[in-house]
């Protein structure tokens, strides 16, 4: 019999900021339980990520800061693979979207929909905003919602009633750069042609929930769509960053993120395979017919999982390239919140992965998300739960379990295994739950009820918990030695079935529970059976689920919601000294200094380095009148590619620091120093 094919994606994060535990119970988590398990039942399975690093979320976060989107990405590409490491996530890779090799895939899969004439040309009416000179992407633009007049509204998405719209029916537009009302401006775009696509859409729907039973929630999101009526979905954007339209005529333009990330699947797994030394091998999953696709998401996705992703792959199905499988199941979460709100960055509400693991290991979060998902509708993290999930669950129940029969049987068994003389009701009974239960667990995870699975775990070591009482070998180690051995052997057995059925919820703890055991994990299958024989040496006892003491989430509680402390540098990676030097920092002299008209912001000065005159413009209006720079020594980076603000050239700029009041101060130099002094 070949072997069933597994192929999991989880959705791309963007490499635009830190994950937090909202993204982890979304899609993450589920989704490498999920994975872990079937490596246990011994499937052939892959498990694929990576960054989503395009579209206009990254080069806002970009903006924001005013450096590169590159730099954006490099930095939260790194943070969130070493957060998603960190806690357990046990990927098969975690690619980039930047990457060549995803270039690439993105533009095949543009040009077999563009050369067959799949793709439609349409002009439109876009927001241009004149004056930072550059069509307005929709998150660019806000507005009131012409439905509810909800007045943060996207240009064409309202997030207060979830319409949807056309942006020329957005009232009262502002360019989210410039403040300024927006013009419409004609371009124009591709258009994937998705009504085309619905009928058959609606079918495979249809058949794959009958088959393998998609969750309500995103059968609901799906007929809402279906009924609302699927249309043209621009597949282009006016943006300069993104893979390029690969052809002549499309100067300016990219791809739409959401029509290439998805296909980040694929290039992650070309990348892999690459790495694996056969750089065919991701067909083996994508282009066979038989692989059992599960793309895990959370629930903002699922339009583009369930409905969009699969129409790209049935156009590119119908051609005459090899074909490809769709996904057989979206097993969408729905929203973690953070202490009964949204996770809110700017307020300071919640909690970054990389943060948290600095201050707790990854098992503790790992159970308590997972016995709370957002399965079925939106759940909460709260600390006092974690902290009672830990200390109640964790140690007071698995964790007690497995001191105490350790630590038994280490006194009166000289640590090992003993045997099982006398089975009697109480111990046949145990041992046949203990049996039962892999496949009780497992009936729960392939229907992706994973919470359902993980407290049905916690079960088994509440059950464990009352054999051993009730059998009270404390009491027949004096009495009955036959009848105390067997039932730490049941004991023993117990913890073993535990081990195994709990490593794919809290990994590093199952690992160290092996350890102690002395002995290898099995296959899921095996781990119900009497695993351990008598007399197999176990090693020495530790404490595996240390308690979390009230300070610590005190501490924690005491933060929330506190405008956080600025402490950029831990965020930012270290440069070398050489890197440093690359700066020019010079000092410069201003020698004129005026308002631009156009700009409450902007000052034109003209600076002199040693025998060299510049132009600067500078965004210190607010907080400097041209008079009072005038003679002025100031801080410069001389080698700044030159930029234009305002269709002005600016050679240069200077530094400044930020007060409290957000007013600016620029470094300024004795002026005894000469001009053009290099600062070092
Ligand atoms: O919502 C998000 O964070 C998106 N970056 C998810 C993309 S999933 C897939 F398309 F890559
Ligand atoms: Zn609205």
């Amino acid at each position: 019999m070949t072997q069933e094919k597994i192929l999991v994606t989880a959705a791309l994060p963007y490499a635009n900021g830190p994950i937090h535990l909202g993204h982890l119970s979304g899609a993450y988590l589920p989704a490498d339980i999920y994975v872990r398990y079937q490596r246990l039942k011994g499937k052939d399975i892959i498990f694929i990520c990576g960054s989503d690093e395009h579209g206009v979320p990254i080069t806002i976060s970009a903006d924001k800061e005013g450096v590169k989107p590159k730099e954006i990405i490099d930095r939260y590409h790194k943070i969130n693979k070493d957060a998603f490491e960190k806690f357990g996530m046990s990927f098969d890779n975690y690619s980039r979207t930047s990457l060549p090799i995803h270039h690439e895939t993105g533009k095949e899969f543009f040009l077999e929909f563009y050369n067959r004439g799949i793709l439609v040309e349409k002009k439109s009416q876009q927001f241009y905003d004149e004056k930072a000179k550059m069509f307005l992407p929709d998150r660019y633009v806000e507005g009131t919602c012409p439905i509810c007049g909800y007045e943060e509204a996207r240009s064409d998405e309202c997030e207060n009633c979830g319409s949807l719209y056309q942006p020329t029916e957005l009232k009262n537009p502002k360019s989210k750069i410039t403040g300024d009302m927006p013009v419409l401006k004609e371009t124009s775009h591709w258009y994937f042609p998705l009504g085309k696509y619905q009928k058959r859409l609606e079918e495979y729907v249809k058949e794959m929930n009958e088959k393998y039973g998609w969750k309500d929630n995103v059968l609901q999101y799906c007929r809402g769509w279906f009924k609302e009526g699927l249309g043209d979905r621009a597949i282009t954007r006016d943006l300069d960053w993104g893979i390029k339209v690969p052809i002549d005529s499309a100067e300016g333009k990219v791809l739409y993120v959401w029509f290439e990330a998805v296909l980040g699947y694929i290039s992650s797994t070309k990348e892999w395979a690459k790495e694996k030394g056969d750089e065919n091998l991701w067909r083996k999953y994508w282009q066979d017919a038989s692989t059992k696709y599960i793309a895990f998401i959370g629930k903002d996705n699922i339009v583009f999982h369930s409905i969009i992703f699969p129409a790209f792959l049935m156009a590119w199905n119908d051609g005459e390239k090899e074909k490809y499988c769709l996904p057989q199941n979206v097993p969408a979460n729905e929203f973690l919140n953070f202490e009964g709100k949204k996770f809110s960055k700017s307020r300071n509400w919640g909690i970054d992965v990389i943060d948290f693991l600095k201050i707790f290991p990854a098992d503790p979060l790992r159970y308590t998300l997972a016995a709370n998902l957002p399965e079925t509708r939106d759940t909460d993290f709260y600390w006092k739960e974690f902290q009672l999930r830990n200390n109640s669950e964790l140690a007071d129940i698995l964790g007690n379990f497995i001191n105490r029969t350790f630590t038994f049987v280490h006194k009166h068994f000289d640590g090992k295994v003993p045997d099982k003389r006398k089975i009697e009701k109480i111990d046949a009974e145990m041992l046949n739950l203990i049996l039962e239960y892999p496949s009780k667990v497992a009936a729960l995870f392939e229907v992706y009820k994973i919470r359902d699975g993980v407290l049905e775990i916690m079960n088994l070591a509440r059950a464990g918990n009352k054999y051993f009482n009730d059998s009270e070998p404390w009491k027949t180690v004096k009495t009955d030695k036959e009848k105390c051995a067997t039932t730490l052997y049941v004991c023993m057995q117990a913890i073993y079935t535990l081990a195994e059925l709990m490593l794919p919820v809290i990994p590093f703890s199952s690992e160290k529970i092996f350890k102690i055991l002395n002995a290898d994990k099995t296959s899921w299958d095996e781990c119900g059976k009497e695993n351990l024989k008598p007399g197999h040496q176990l090693n020495t006892p530790e404490i595996i689920f240390p308690k979390i003491e009230d300070e610590a989430i005190e501490k924690q509680m005491e933060n929330l919601g506190k405008p956080e402390e600025k402490n950029e540098a831990k965020q930012i990676d270290l440069i070398t000294y050489d890197e440093f030097m690359k700066i020019q920092l010079k000092v410069a002299e201003v020698t004129a200094a005026e308002k631009l008209e156009k700009s409450e912001k902007l000052l034109k000065l003209k600076i002199k380095l040693d025998n060299e005159e510049r132009q600067v413009i500078a965004g210190i209006a607010k907080s400097y009148k041209p008079e009072d720079l005038i003679n002025k020594k100031v801080v410069i980076v001389a080698n700044l590619k030159p930029a234009k603000l305002m269709g002005l050239e600016s050679q240069g700029m200077i530094l400044a620091v930020e007060d409290e009041l957000g007013g600016l101060k620029v470094l300024a130099v004795d002026n005894s120093i000469k001009n053009g002094t290099r600062v070092k």
